[in-house]
């Protein structure tokens, strides 16, 4: 029994194995219907409750579906519909959950509220985002980048806009694969200085470059992702799309990248905010391909958690 909680709490073989894990999945399905059921059924007689205290489509879709897929059952629960938080501790949530199913996956606010539902469950937990991190969504494109251009190991990801949850798992993915990331916009929304000590001191150049043409010289990956987070007050909104504009990811940035630079994002996107149409839908990117990667890469989070 593991609990997937985040990158940089994961050791770094462990990672890799669940990658390799996952496009041996992904072949072994080979072309078949997306909704047909895995010849291996490791999770048959299993039920995974997947609790979102924030909306989601490829959270909720990717892991309904791969669950399905390896022969589980699914319960999915929304906060506003649970006592979580609301009068029942939620140690005493994670206490009664685990005694009904096998492993709980929980999309959250506070990085709290997910330690403390690992701290008392007795059947793993796995992140499916908090207002700090998004390990899940890191797997998968770390898996997405390999199965374009190979080992990740060595590259220089560039990071364009918000220093957000999902630039935390990238720098955690930074520290634990090895390679080299450069965060690109304004100084006010930095990445955590946490997330940049944990990948410098595991051995990677790590960059902080307020030109974003500069910054993308020699990318081999270029990621932006929404200006305003779902925990985000609406409040910042303007401003912030003011402070980020620059921060655009659009031809002309990519055009400054290597010539067989790609593009992710993790989506939901902004069409002509964070990234143009005309990136989004270009050769560069490979956002399709990264949003079906959930999929795989969280059936071998799963399997590694389940030991099965
Ligand atoms: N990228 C991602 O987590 O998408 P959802 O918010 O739709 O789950």
């Amino acid at each position: 029994m593991q609990h997937f909680l985040d990158i940089h709490r994961t050791d770094p073989a462990e990672l890799r194995a669940m990658i390799d894990a996952a496009r041996r999945m992904k072949a072994a399905r080979g072309g078949r219907p997306h909704g047909a059921p895995d010849d291996l059924q490791p999770l048959a007689g299993r039920m995974v409750a997947l609790i979102f205290e924030k909306p989601s489509t490829r959270t909720r879709v990717s892991f309904d579906v791969g669950i399905r897929q390896m022969g589980g059952e699914t319960m999915v629960l929304s906060g506003r519909e649970m006592q979580l938080g609301h009068g029942e501790t939620i140690a005493d949530t994670a206490r009664v959950l685990s005694r009904y199913v096998d492993a709980i996956m929980i999309r959250t606010f506070e990085e709290a509220t997910l330690e403390e539902m690992a701290e008392f469950a007795t059947v793993p937990v796995i992140n499916g985002l908090t207002n700090r991190t998004h390990p899940c969504q890191i797997m998968a494109d770390v898996m997405t980048y390999e199965e374009h251009r190979g080992p990740i190991t060595g590259r220089k990801v560039v990071w364009s806009g918000d220093g957000n949850n999902v630039c935390a798992s990238w720098l955690h993915a930074a520290g634990q694969f090895g390679f080299d990331f450069t965060f690109t916009g304004p100084p006010t929304l930095d990445p955590e200085a946490e997330w940049i000590a944990f990948a410098r001191a595991r051995g990677v150049r790590v960059a902080v470059e307020r030109d974003p043409f500069r910054a993308v010289e020699d990318a081999d990956l270029v990621v932006t992702d929404t200006w305003f987070s779902m925990h985000d007050p609406e409040s910042a909104r303007e401003r912030r799309h003011n402070q980020l504009r620059p921060y655009q990811v659009n031809e002309a940035l990519m055009a400054r990248a290597k010539p067989d630079a790609l593009f992710m994002h993790c989506l939901p996107a902004h069409r002509n905010d964070e990234v143009t149409s005309a990136v989004m839908d270009g050769p560069h990117s490979v956002v399709w391909d990264e949003a079906e990667n959930r999929l795989h890469a969280q059936k071998a989070i799963l399997r590694w958690c389940l030991g099965v």
